[in-house]
């Protein structure tokens, strides 16, 4: 907990909120949500002010199931075919999803890295063979993001072949002879000269205890791949920065083959500086953001789109080239850019706080807020050293006492049961540990 409460200074902001109550609520607020600038937490010291509150579905003695939620980083969707989780993203009136555009960040890493091919052919076919040969590090086979990640780049190179309508994102094994049915040989021409490219290997970086995305999995993984046919591998490819550099400090670093990752993390981008071939960034400090961003407008019963796309009082406001909101999937997704060697010194710490969105909010008006907050697996490279950091600037500014729970990255359960009073808090975010498992924590909530 970063913050503690002054039931003085506590007192006095509500008093001020509920001055201000009048005239601060949106017109545009959604119509059970209006008048509800209470803050129904405060200790008992401040029981005198407790008589004007009018505890609505955003205060902690509203029921649980009415209070904001906020799903992030994993979309509540069905992991084998990707399909959103309607009834978790439409849990209640306040219920949003915050993430990143998977598809244009893909194809946007797919597009990096067949840009680096074309620019060094001369010297990246390492034992000339006229094959481009590359190994991919997949994360989780049932995270959208990473499918995403791994379609992206088996179109952009041309080895994607088609399954039940999309690109096969299932993991290739070793296929070093080219004979994987799960992917195909792709083709690239520059300078009027043809090469092959082909996925010499990819496989899904999960530790034995059942952790995806797993940057010590990939460090073995390469050690292995290099000692059977290092000579032929050309590029490096990750779902992840996190698997990405453990590739890169295990091997790639020293063979000087270039390595590309995803989500910017401050390490990979200075590393970009010996060699790393690039990230993307998708905008964790966008994502941050709206994250708590949603909860504060909705504890505040304002408008949604408040120091969003409309500026708040305090002038924090984003602009249309950095996220998109989809209503239909009650989604924000931020946008993704990718980080090379052209404008790498751009994203150097990646725990910096978004410009825009920078402005402190008064505490009169936006009284402090108790947030449950979980991540669902405390040793993820892009989590905790880039994402909750993030989420820590941003609680300061928006007045948001967020209690951080780190899970294992294995079991639902080892989160769900840090949620066993739910009660204490006014808003919750949630990061799941399989994106199917949405009811677990809705099933709590509406206990
Ligand atoms: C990030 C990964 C991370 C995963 C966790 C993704 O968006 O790119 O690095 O492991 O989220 O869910």
């Amino acid at each position: 907990m970063k913050k503690k409460f002054v039931s003085v200074t506590l007192a006095l902001a509500l008093g001020l909120s509920l001055a201000a109550c009048g005239n601060s609520g949106s017109s545009n607020a959604p119509a059970d949500n209006t008048d509800k600038k209470e803050d129904t937490n405060e200790p008992a010291a401040d029981d005198g002010a407790d008589a004007a509150e009018d505890a609505g579905p955003e205060g902690s003695s509203a029921a649980n199931k009415d209070k904001p939620l906020v799903w992030f980083n994993r979309q509540p969707s069905n992991s084998s075919t990707g399909e959103l989780d309607t009834a978790a993203l439409n849990f209640n009136a306040n219920t949003y999803y915050v993430g990143f555009d998977a598809n244009q960040g893909a194809e946007l890493q797919g597009t990096m890295v067949k840009e680096y091919i074309e620019a060094h052919i001369d010297e990246i076919d390492r034992n000339g063979d006229g094959t481009i040969g590359y190994v991919l590090a997949i994360g989780d086979i049932g995270h959208n993001d990473s499918i995403a990640r791994t379609r992206g780049v088996r179109k952009a190179l041309g080895t994607g072949v088609d399954k039940d309508g999309s690109i096969n994102s299932d993991p290739a094994g070793t296929n070093t002879d080219g004979t994987a049915s799960m992917v195909q040989d792709g083709e690239i021409e520059v300078g009027g000269k043809k090469y092959v490219v082909r996925e010499l290997a990819s496989q899904e970086m999960k530790n034995s205890a059942g952790a995806t995305w797993d940057a010590a999995t990939a460090g073995n993984a390469i050690g292995t791949w290099s000692s059977s046919f290092g000579e032929q591998i050309d590029v490096v490819v990750s779902n992840n920065d996190g698997m990405g550099m453990s590739m890169f400090n295990a091997w790639s670093k020293e063979n000087k083959v270039p390595t590309f990752g995803y989500d910017a993390n401050s390490d990979a981008v200075a590393a970009i500086a010996e060699g790393y071939g690039g990230t993307i960034s998708q905008h964790a400090d966008v994502q941050a953001y709206l994250t708590l961003r949603v909860l504060r407008n909705a504890l505040d019963g304002v408008d949604i789109d408040t120091g969003i796309g409309t500026a708040d009082e305090a002038g924090n406001v984003l602009t249309d080239d950095v996220y998109v909101y989809r209503e239909e999937e009650r989604s924000y997704y931020a946008l993704n850019v990718a980080v090379t060697s052209d404008n790498y010194q751009d994203f150097t710490d990646s725990t910096k706080i978004y410009e825009p969105v920078s402005a402190q909010l008064d505490e009169g008006s936006h009284a402090v807020k108790k947030v449950w907050l979980n991540i669902y697996n405390a040793s993820d490279n892009f989590l905790s050293s880039t994402y909750q950091p993030l989420l820590q600037n941003y609680d300061d500014i928006l007045n948001l006492e967020v209690e951080y729970i780190g899970g294992d990255g294995q079991t639902e359960s080892n989160v769900t049961n840090r949620l066993g009073n739910p009660s204490q808090y006014d808003a919750f975010a949630i990061n799941m540990v399989k994106t199917d498992n949405a009811a677990s924590y809705t099933s709590l909530l509406s206990q």
